[in-house]
């Protein structure tokens, strides 16, 4: 039984009398450029047709229009999302929010933003400094990504180890229910416990339970002194093993960062820079922020006593924006620069608590030499969170396939072991749906699936994700 209807011309039509006959799409070319996020090619799968509404109540009428013709639909922001959560798998309706991007309003006052969902989170976090605020989430794709996106995949990033991650900021939500109605939950209330938390349950739901159309997210006080420091070590085991020690002695750190000499070195090729000591095994980058100069060099101080004992190389300060900016470019762009240098790739987003980093740091060695796999490790180490991605070297596609699933399949399994689980940051979307009965309860699957019902009953929101039970269009 087929469970979805094709998009007939007739649904187009509709669409067009939607949302305007100029923001449907449907030239091959365009479907094309909506068909793949930032996963591998492999998952590209084209949706039928892309409307570009610009308001919730343009949202509203597609989702009804939807449920009664049994079309699926995809939310899309800027498809940097590195687990497939953009890609129409069962083909259909793809919304992108490219054109609600309006910074509604600052709120000084209640230290609040709201903004429509395509807003780029860099343009987000200048807009909100030049009033004195701090947006902190700290994503790597922030020139490009879309604050909506963030919010439906609850995006980590590198400064989660002192500020949270985004989910922690949203506060307010509008969105369109997959039914087709429009909602507001949360608000400007710092605390707020009427009802169940639904602000929450929305944030992370990879766009499975709603098209979010307006975000309100908390601010802070933006930091006024901010240091960075990279610091070579000629041993990663000794990188590694410092971490914890960092963690519970200073307070005050805003990114503890990891780069192994595979992916710097890829950096450099790709950005045509060089960082020093380029020869090591394993970089640390290490954030300092606060309001007090001297207390923030009183901190990197430390820092640096700590980690000259434990063998580092040497302790770079980067105080000025220009050195700052380099060293973030590189490692911001590590995941960018494998792809850009390998056939294939495929970026990994583990977690393990954060006293097992150096056991599962080892496993992975122990792993790539097992499996005669190159795999790069870098990531956000002070949250336990890593980016091990494999490569494929001078294998064929599907030698890469298979070589692939069985190294990820021992390295999940590792991960379990030590307590940690498939994805931190990149979300299950379609990419790791195989992979969640490994590390998740029955019953737990079983209560997502029931939520997901009452939401979405006719299943049309987003399909295929999250769920292994619903891994075909046709079920
Ligand atoms: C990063 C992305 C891959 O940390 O999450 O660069
Ligand atoms: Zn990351």
């Amino acid at each position: 039984m087929t469970r979805f209807n094709p998009v007939t011309p007739r649904v187009i039509e509709r669409l067009k009398g939607i949302v305007g006959e100029e923001h449907v799409l449907t030239s091959p070319e365009d479907l094309a450029r909506y068909g793949l996020d930032e996963i591998e090619e492999r998952y590209r799968s084209l949706p039928e047709v892309v409307v570009k509404p610009r308001s919730p109540e343009e949202i509203a009428a597609i989702m009804r229009l939807a449920n009664q013709e049994r079309v699926p639909v995809t939310p899309r922001g800027a498809g940097t999302g590195l687990s497939g959560g953009a890609i129409p798998i069962c083909g259909g309706i793809v919304i992108s929010l490219e054109r609600m991007n309006e910074i509604l309003e600052i709120d000084p006052d209640n230290m609040m933003v709201t903004v429509e969902p395509g807003v780029v989170l860099a343009d987000m976090m200048r807009a909100v400094e030049a009033h004195g605020l701090f947006y902190p989430v700290d994503v790597s794709t922030l020139e490009s990504c879309h604050v909506g996106g963030n919010v439906a995949e609850n995006a980590g990033g590198a400064r989660a180890v002192k500020y949270g991650i985004t989910g922690h900021w949203v506060y307010g939500l509008e969105m369109v229910t997959p039914t087709g109605e429009i909602v507001r939950l949360g608000g400007k209330r710092i605390k707020d416990v009427t009802g169940y938390n639904l602000v929450q349950l929305v944030v992370g739901s990879e766009g499975t339970l709603g098209i979010i159309t307006k975000i309100t997210f908390r601010l802070t006080v933006k930091p006024k002194y901010v240091l960075d420091l990279l610091i070579p070590f000629d041993s990663l085991k000794d990188a590694v093993a410092q971490v914890l020690g960092l963690l519970r002695e200073e307070q005050g750190l805003s990114a503890i960062e990891f780069m192994d000499s595979l992916s710097i070195r890829a950096a450099e090729k790709y950005l045509n820079l060089t960082l020093p000591y380029d020869d090591c095994e394993a970089h640390l980058l290490i954030q300092v922020d606060g309001m007090e100069e001297e207390g923030v060099w009183q901190a990197a101080e430390r820092v640096y006593k700590r980690l000259m004992e434990a063998g580092a190389k040497e302790v770079f300060v980067a105080d000025n924006r220009i050195t700052r900016e380099k060293l973030w470019r590189a490692r911001r762009n590590i995941a960018e620069a494998l792809k850009a240098l390998n056939s294939y790739v495929s970026v990994e987003d583990i977690v393990v608590p954060r006293s097992e980093i150096p056991e599962m740091a080892r496993r992975l060695r122990e792993l790539s030499r097992a499996h005669g796999l190159e795999v790069p490790l870098y990531g956000h180490i002070g949250d336990g969170n890593l980016h091990p991605t494999p490569v494929s070297g001078g294998r064929d596609e599907e030698t890469w396939a298979r070589d692939l699933a069985a190294f990820l399949s021992d390295m999940f399994k590792a991960v379990k072991e030590l307590g940690g689980n498939i994805t931190a940051e990149h979300g299950i979307g379609f990419k790791r749906v195989k992979y969640l009965p490994l590390v998740m309860d029955e019953v737990e699957i079983k209560l997502m699936e029931a939520i997901k019902k009452a939401w979405d009953p006719n299943g049309i929101l987003n399909p295929g994700k999250i769920f292994p039970a619903e891994g075909t269009c046709s079920s």
